[in-house]
């Protein structure tokens, strides 16, 4: 009878409980994880906490992207072996998320043994379809995009991105048919088959996919060993973003077999997966997610992702973070003093989500107090205090919320806003209301500020659940047990 039970709530989960597919990019292990790392994954975790929460069968992945010429001269700057550095630091991305309370639910590296077999299945397929060819590719190259740039995008002959003198290379490759696949892209674009977001980045990519033919690119490298050596020529490695962006295929657990996926994926419980509701990345690695890696997907006939999202950056002072500019606010010095979810916040309600967004340690330290250790930590144990004066209490739960509604648009940080909204005007109302007095007063009115005080508190403590998972238990615990807890230190 169990057995039966459990079968068709399998069958009803498979076909009744919606999907949802969110990825991170996955990061480079040449240094250690940086804030702005932790950025798109607490954001992807904030998302995929809201949707498990909406009941659907949510699929978070993330993990580590560990091959190429970058990462082999970084190791050999340790002078470690590649595998070794890169076993190192990819620990420290778990450690990490794990000390933000991101829950993944799988951690993919792309030296995973599965990962590197799928990846070689992929390019065989390929290379048999004709869409990879032999050829020549000269053009220069900057190591810490693992890009090729147009001359017309440097400055002063440097990386735009990077500030750094690019390399000239001029060799033998194997390249994919990108200029095939280019109409199709613009206009599976502009239809938001492909969806970009915000619109100010879907405006950018139409206007470059218009301006010029799409060239097609080296897929392989003859002089960096440190990759998956191409299956049909073993002189090569593959090119790493190519690599890379298998990783959302493969995280699923596809072995690359094209054949099995298009037979089984209809019935298949992980790859149904696909394809992603969300692909969360920077706005530095938009072109390539929005050219390469579609075009990988077209050729092979699989669909493409519903939407990309786009972030901004992270700055320091109006300047992009750097060891030489001494700007870099480090991540675990963030932890240290704001604790998990106090970090979670600070990030998630720097600036608007999807625009660049600048952070000084000063600027935070000063929101952290005002509005963690003052605003609902000072709500909280306010109304703590009062609740000991009334026995049975019982708080309606209010449903709905337009912060809600926010998170399901990607709009994180105006989600944020409108829960704090509740904050102050709970604290306006405290100070209006003088709730201490009216307990000795009036106990009819008492009650009734009560009411509203404590339901608000229970709401803002659902409503919290994808940002500050702890901090909303502690409410919820706090009300229940009416017992005063700081929730948030006061820091210097
Ligand atoms: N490995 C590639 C991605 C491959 S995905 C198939 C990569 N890695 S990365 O480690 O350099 O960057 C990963 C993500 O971190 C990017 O989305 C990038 O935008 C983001 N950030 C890196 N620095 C950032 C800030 N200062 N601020 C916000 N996010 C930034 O690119």
């Amino acid at each position: 009878m169990i057995l039966r039970c459990r079968f068709y709530f399998l069958i009803f989960s498979f076909y009744f409980v919606k999907k949802f597919y969110i990825t991170t990019p996955i990061y480079y292990v040449n240094a250690k994880p940086h804030i702005g790392h932790a950025y798109t994954t607490i954001a992807a975790d904030v998302l995929a906490r809201f949707h498990r929460l909406q009941g659907k069968d949510v699929f978070l992945l993330t993990g580590t992207d560990e091959h190429g010429l970058k990462i082999q001269r970084e190791a050999e700057k340790n002078k470690k072996k590649p595998q070794e550095f890169v076993d190192e630091i990819s620990a420290e991305f778990r450690n990490l998320w794990e000390k933000l309370g991101i829950q993944y639910d799988r951690f993919i590296r792309t030296t995973d043994p599965s990962h590197k077999k799928a990846v070689q299945k992929v390019l065989q397929t390929l290379y048999d379809k004709g869409v990879i060819y032999k050829g020549e590719y000269e053009g220069l190259y900057c190591v810490a995009c693992e890009q090729f740039r147009q001359e017309s995008e440097l400055i002063d002959g440097r990386c735009p991105d990077h500030d750094i003198v690019l390399e000239k290379v001029k060799e033998e490759c194997y390249l994919l048919k990108l200029s095939e696949v280019h109409s199709k892209l613009i206009k599976k674009i502009e239809s938001d088959e492909f969806a970009i977001s915000p619109e100010q980045y879907k405006k950018e990519i139409l206007s470059f996919l218009k301006s010029q033919p799409l060239r097609d690119i080296s897929i392989s490298r003859k002089n960096v060993s440190w990759g998956i050596p191409l299956p049909f020529d073993s002189k090569h490695t593959t090119y790493v973003w190519i690599d890379a962006f298998l990783n959302y295929l493969t995280g699923l657990g596809w072995n690359g077999d094209i054949l099995r996926w298009h037979l089984r994926k209809a019935e298949d419980a992980i790859l149904g997966f696909w394809p992603p509701d969300v692909q969360l990345i920077g706005k530095d690695i938009l072109r390539v997610h929005a050219t390469i890696w579609p075009a990988i997907l077209i050729h092979l006939g699989i669909d493409l992702p519903k939407r990309l999202y786009v972030h901004g950056h992270i700055l320091s002072g109006g300047r992009k973070m750097s060891k030489t500019l001494g700007n870099v606010i480090s991540i675990e010095e963030m932890l240290e003093k704001f604790g998990k979810d106090g970090t979670r916040y600070l990030l998630m309600s720097a600036g608007t989500f999807g625009e660049d967004v600048d952070i000084t340690t000063e600027r935070m330290v000063e929101k952290y107090n005002a509005d963690l250790a003052n605003g609902i930590g000072n709500y909280l144990s306010r109304v703590l205090k009062l609740l000991k004066e009334i026995s049975n209490f019982q708080y309606p739960i209010k449903l709905s919320d337009k912060s809600w509604a926010l998170v399901r648009n990607i709009e994180i940080s105006k989600a944020l806003s409108e829960i704090w909204k509740i904050v102050w005007e709970n604290d306006k109302f405290i100070e209006e209301n003088k709730p201490w007095e009216l307990a000795k007063s009036n106990k009819d009115k008492f009650n009734e500020v009560m009411q509203k005080l404590t339901s608000d508190l229970h709401l803002i403590s659902e409503l919290l659940i994808p940002f500050m998972p702890e901090t909303s238990e502690k409410i919820k615990k706090a009300l229940k047990t009416k017992k005063t807890e700081i929730l948030f230190p006061r820091v210097k």
